[in-house]
């Protein structure tokens, strides 16, 4: 489902006739070539050929709907994908169709967020046309206590991804950072609707830099954050990528959902950047000292000078150079 059904409609690059379109959009076939004369002035360009109805032959890059599912293998993320143009934030309206009764794994993905959400009540930067913005509906037949360790899941689904669409291997800043050369690529915030016991529905929202260039970050941010485009020297197939990144979702998913968090974390330790370096952490005690991994139930273990501390939850930051 799209804000723009029309292209839609075309999406696959084969000839459609004009009584076609117009059925499939529901408008009339004077009402289908005024949108196509609007969408070629927006960039698309459209080959019209009196016997055969119309063609897409390109146009500027979107997360279409049709574009994305090429990608896809899985079966149930991305069954169903929303797209808008823009929107506040995926995150909201994914909150808002599961609370409607979307199914787990309807994807929500926009092309700008005027609102987007970040953890600890901070915004994301969303620049449009540029990066993808995407949540998705989940609903794990989990305890809510064991909801946290779901998003190290989703970080280990995106470095496979970034993997698997430029060869390049990034690092898990614990919980969920994905970074490149240590500056931040990705990020991703879990937002919630339980009952005390059962998690009714989980909105998984994951936001990567992809084609962003360091002049679309804000001033403050050019230090901190990167793109997958400036770390491969390329441009990123965003579709693709969101394709890639639904497919890993789902497997790492269902093996959670099957066995926990030990059942994925050699894979999210063989990514995991911190173990070894010294920290500070904002949250849990603010306790400082070296990082010694991650528990079974997906707590970082730091090793201070009162000896090894759990924390579930917090911000960590890298303390000096120090490694042991
Ligand atoms: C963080 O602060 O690191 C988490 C950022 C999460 C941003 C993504 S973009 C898609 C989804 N929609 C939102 O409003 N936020 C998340």
């Amino acid at each position: 489902m799209t804000d723009e059904p029309l292209l839609e409609a075309l999406q696959g690059g084969e000839w459609c006739s004009g009584a076609e379109v117009a059925r499939r959009i529901g408008v009339s076939r004077t009402a289908v070539w005024k949108k196509i004369e609007m969408l070629r002035e927006r960039g698309y360009s459209i080959e019209a050929t009196a016997g055969r109805g119309y063609r897409l032959l390109g146009g500027p890059d979107r997360l279409l709907p049709g574009e994305i599912r090429r990608h896809v293998s899985a079966r149930r993320f991305g069954a169903e994908i929303v797209h808008r143009e823009e929107v506040d934030s995926t995150n909201r309206l994914a909150g808002e169709l599961a609370r409607e009764g979307a199914a787990e794994g309807t994807v929500v993905v926009a092309e700008s967020q005027t609102a987007g959400r970040g953890r600890l009540g901070r915004t994301w930067t969303s620049p449009s046309h540029l990066n993808l913005y995407l949540s998705i509906v989940l609903r794990p037949a989990v305890a809510p206590a064991d909801v946290t360790s779901l998003s190290l899941v989703a970080a280990l689904a995106v470095a496979e991804a970034v993997l698997a669409s430029t060869g390049l291997r990034s690092g898990i800043k614990w919980p969920n950072d994905v970074l490149l050369g240590e500056r931040k690529v990705c990020g991703i915030l879990t937002e919630m609707d339980a009952e005390a016991d059962r998690v009714r529905f989980l909105i998984l929202g994951i936001g990567v830099n992809l084609n962003a260039t360091t002049r679309d970050f804000p001033p403050e941010l050019r230090r901190k954050a990167s793109s997958l485009r400036i770390a491969a020297r390329r441009r990123i197939d965003r579709a693709a990528f969101a394709g890639n990144l639904l497919d890993q979702l789902e497997l790492f998913y269902d093996r959670f959902v099957g066995g926990g968090f030990p059942a994925v974390q050699e894979a999210y330790d063989a990514y995991h950047c911190l173990p070894g370096r010294r920290v500070r952490v904002d949250g849990g005690g603010n306790p400082r000292g070296v990082v010694r991994g991650v528990a079974p139930d997906g707590a970082l273990l730091v090793e201070t000078s009162d000896g090894v501390v759990r924390v579930s939850a917090g911000e960590v930051s890298l303390h000096g150079s120090y490694r042991s």
